[in-house]
């Protein structure tokens, strides 16, 4: 039995809802691409300081910590749960070979639209590595399945969803050594240049069989605790950072428009991931959103991940942020609500 019946599964519910959790998935395969948002252990072997396997990180996950940078569940695990797969989606570098039909998870924490993006952080998967990654995955598919037709078949069914794009903000144009790019590139031309090697990227997965495509906004970056204490800001959100991650959210709106009236036989949503507005005080009533639940490193490539000490704040489903960037499990529960919103019209 999966993971999500033995959890799901409990006498109190009822049998149809079980029966629903079980049953065939939505889709028959699910391929994750992106970043520490929806990593699930890609970098646990990586030389990098974007890891997440180790306390308080996976402190509610049932295994304990595994490369996931929350408490929990992350949105993927959410969504995987939400469409009926029997199980997680297996992160690129454990999953068993046999397994690769159902769906891999290519993310990696401190990785980017651009290849460069991260390298402060040390070893990461790009997002240009992680569909190179996909099309061996692919290879092997066809071998496991021994008709290329039916494979192709099996592709444009599956879902993608992909999430990607921050670190280009924090870990690069924002990044400690970008002074000079800041003053030299506005955040526009930024944008456009994330933006054309986007669109090369979407459309490679495409002719890698991608038909049903959810991506996802750059969240509002600049509300994360971690760059609120960077910036000193008593304000609830470093407007800056906000301001030029809008330009580029701007921009992919109407990349997708594009893209829906070029690839007519594909389907693409974007998700719209509201972060509750930040006011004076902090919370939304007794939601704690402006501080993280673990202690955070406040220096150094760890700035804003949890120290590896096995301490959280104690209600860990009244925050909004588990570190210093990365949500709690409520909150990636949260999102992945407004995810399925629109992935449900990809089914
Ligand atoms: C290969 O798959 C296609 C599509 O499902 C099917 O129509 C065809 O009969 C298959 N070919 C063989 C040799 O099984
Ligand atoms: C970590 O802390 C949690 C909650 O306080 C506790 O349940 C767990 O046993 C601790 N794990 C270790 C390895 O100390």
């Amino acid at each position: 039995m999966g993971y999500w019946a033995k959890l799901f599964c409990l006498p109190v519910l009822v049998f149809a809802l079980c029966r629903g959790v079980v049953g065939d998935p939505k889709f028959p395969c699910y391929f994750i691409f992106g970043d520490s948002l929806l990593d699930v252990g890609n970098n646990n072997g990586l030389k990098t300081s974007a890891k997440a396997n180790y306390l308080p990180y996976g402190i509610d996950f049932p295994q304990g910590p595994t490369g996931r940078f929350s408490n929990g569940l992350n949105a993927a695990d959410f969504i995987a749960k939400d469409l009926g797969f029997e199980d997680f989606i297996p992160p690129y570098v454990t999953v068993k070979r046999k397994d690769v039909i159902k769906g891999v998870n290519y993310a990696s924490a401190g990785s980017g639209i651009l290849d460069e993006t991260g390298e402060n952080l040390g070893e990461r998967f790009s997002f240009n590595t992680q569909i190179l990654y996909h099309q061996e995955v692919i290879s092997h598919i066809e071998t496991l399945q021994g008709n290329e037709t039916y494979t192709q078949d099996h592709l444009k069914k599956c879902l993608y969803t992909v999430q990607i794009g921050s670190n280009d903000y924090i870990n690069n144009y924002f990044g400690p050594k970008s002074h000079d790019k800041r003053i030299n590139v506005t955040p526009a031309q930024f944008a456009t240049t994330l933006i054309n090697q986007f669109c090369k990227q979407l459309n490679w997965l495409y002719k890698l069989g991608a038909r049903k495509f959810s991506i996802s906004v750059i969240p509002q970056i600049g509300c994360a605790p971690a760059e609120r204490k960077l910036y000193g800001t008593e304000m609830a959100c470093v407007k800056e950072i906000n301001d030029a991650v809008n330009v580029f959210n701007a921009k992919q709106l109407n990349l997708i428009g594009d893209l829906r009236a070029r690839l007519e036989d594909a389907k693409f949503v974007l998700p719209i991931l509201d972060v509750p507005k930040i006011g004076p005080l902090q919370s939304i009533g007794s939601l704690v959103i402006g501080d993280p639940c673990c202690k955070v490193s406040t220096k150094g490539v760890t700035r804003g991940q949890c120290l590896p000490i096995n301490v959280t704040c104690g209600q860990r489903n009244r925050y909004l942020f588990f570190d210093g960037f990365h949500p709690t499990e409520l909150a990636n529960l949260f999102y992945s609500r407004q995810m399925m919103l629109v992935i449900s019209h990809l089914i």
